[in-house]
């Protein structure tokens, strides 16, 4: 599989070597990026914005025949990121398979893609890899720093790393630190891909592990929806095709269907190796890692911080968010929890607009946040 590029991202590299928490270094970066909106003269009006797991720079089109973005009521004029104040800057993570430097990436040092031999990499590492990139883009302190699911994860993990680097936070269905239960979904979904015979340890050329991503990205949308949404949306409803309403083998009920088809529509976008490497990323992330307590690495944060919590989201408990901002509000940091109230689940954060976009503007706009 090959990603599409997007055509309006725009492409930097760093040719310093860019050394990683393991111990490696990779020969330099590229970044694919997008921006809406301008830096001002007092370059105070920056947001940095991190994408979910297989989400891309795209959030959001620039302009009548461009495609939607993955945040595409977030961000535009009169929404709550509107390109006149703010300028927005999205990249492709480390790791990713949109443009920025992943397993897909030819290594300089054999001409050939790192495929399984790219190193383990962190959200440590994700985090100061954008920062690079803001470096080289002028922008030093930022307005603003957000993100959902993974881009909560990295979202926390810049305000541990750089406690002084942004006026504000919003972390929307990620935690500080990856919890057992993710990391056991997480496992599971990489073991689909890893037992593919096509995987081959990685070291795939066309056609890759097709079955086993598609059977991986299965599990994550079970994770990722909720067993009322499934009931209300399909209930117990069977499949026109199957010819025995009672006793069709396969895809007999629309919920089968439906993650079938989530399934194969991911292999046709997505590198079955950045979904190892980034899930595992994923798992290692703990904000806490070099410090003594969750408590110690939340204390030093000096941004305002809105953490976003789902009410049915099944991967990213909201108790463990709301947890965190209330370590925040001990050690005095201006911190609040918004919570959004659907049956979606974890996708919420990508469904649920006129909640988001409500908590958003008003955090951003420092009125009081109204709860759903
Ligand atoms: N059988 C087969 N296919 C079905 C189906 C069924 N019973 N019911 C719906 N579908 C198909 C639709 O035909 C449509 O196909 P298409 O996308 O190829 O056109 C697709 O499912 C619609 O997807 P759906 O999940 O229903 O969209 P949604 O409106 O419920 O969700 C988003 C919207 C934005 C959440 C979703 O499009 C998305 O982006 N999901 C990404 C999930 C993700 O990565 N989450 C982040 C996790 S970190």
């Amino acid at each position: 599989m090959t990603p599409r590029a997007r055509a309006r991202a725009e492409v930097l590299k760093d040719e310093a070597p860019f050394a990683l928490e393991c111990g490696r270094s990779l020969q330099g970066l590229t970044f694919a990026y997008e921006t809406w909106g301008r830096l001002n003269r007092r370059r105070d009006n920056a947001v940095l914005l991190f994408h979910a797991l297989t989400g891309s720079a795209h959030a959001a089109s620039h302009g009548t025949g461009d495609e939607p973005g993955w945040w595409e009521s977030l961000i535009g004029a009169g929404r709550p990121l509107d390109p006149a104040r703010y300028y927005v800057v999205c990249a492709n993570v480390l790791g990713g398979c949109y443009g920025t430097t992943g397993p897909a990436s030819q290594n300089p040092e054999t001409g050939r893609p790192y495929g399984a031999d790219f190193p383990v990499m962190t959200t440590r590492d994700m985090v100061r890899a954008q920062r690079l990139l803001l470096d080289r883009l002028g922008v030093g302190h930022l307005a603003l720093v957000i993100g959902g699911s993974l881009g909560a994860m990295l979202t926390w993990r810049w305000l541990v790393d750089y406690p002084d680097s942004a006026r504000a936070g919003i972390a929307i269905a990620g935690t500080p630190q990856a919890s057992p239960w993710a990391i056991a979904l997480n496992a599971v979904a990489r073991e689909a891909i890893t037992s593919d015979p096509a995987w081959r340890g990685g070291d795939y050329e066309s056609p890759g592990p097709d079955s086993g991503l598609a059977l991986a990205r299965m599990i994550g949308m079970i994770s990722y929806r909720s067993g009322r949404q499934f009931g209300e949306r399909f209930g117990r409803q069977r499949a026109d095709s199957c010819p025995d309403r009672r006793f069709c083998a396969e895809n007999a009920f629309l919920v089968e269907r439906y993650l079938k088809h989530q399934g194969e529509k991911l292999t046709q976008r997505f590198d079955a190796r950045s979904y190892v490497l980034l899930t595992r990323a994923m798992d290692l992330h703990d904000v806490a890692d070099r410090h003594p307590t969750l408590e110690a690495a939340l204390a030093p944060i000096r941004a305002r911080v809105l953490a976003v919590g789902i009410d049915s989201d099944v991967l990213f408990d909201p108790t463990e968010i709301s947890g965190a901002v209330q370590i925040l509000k001990r050690f005095g940091a201006d911190a609040a929890y918004g919570a959004i109230r659907s049956a979606f689940g974890h996708d919420a954060f990508l469904v649920e607009y006129p909640q988001l976009n409500t908590l958003v503007s008003s955090f951003l706009e420092g009125r009081a946040l109204c709860e759903f």
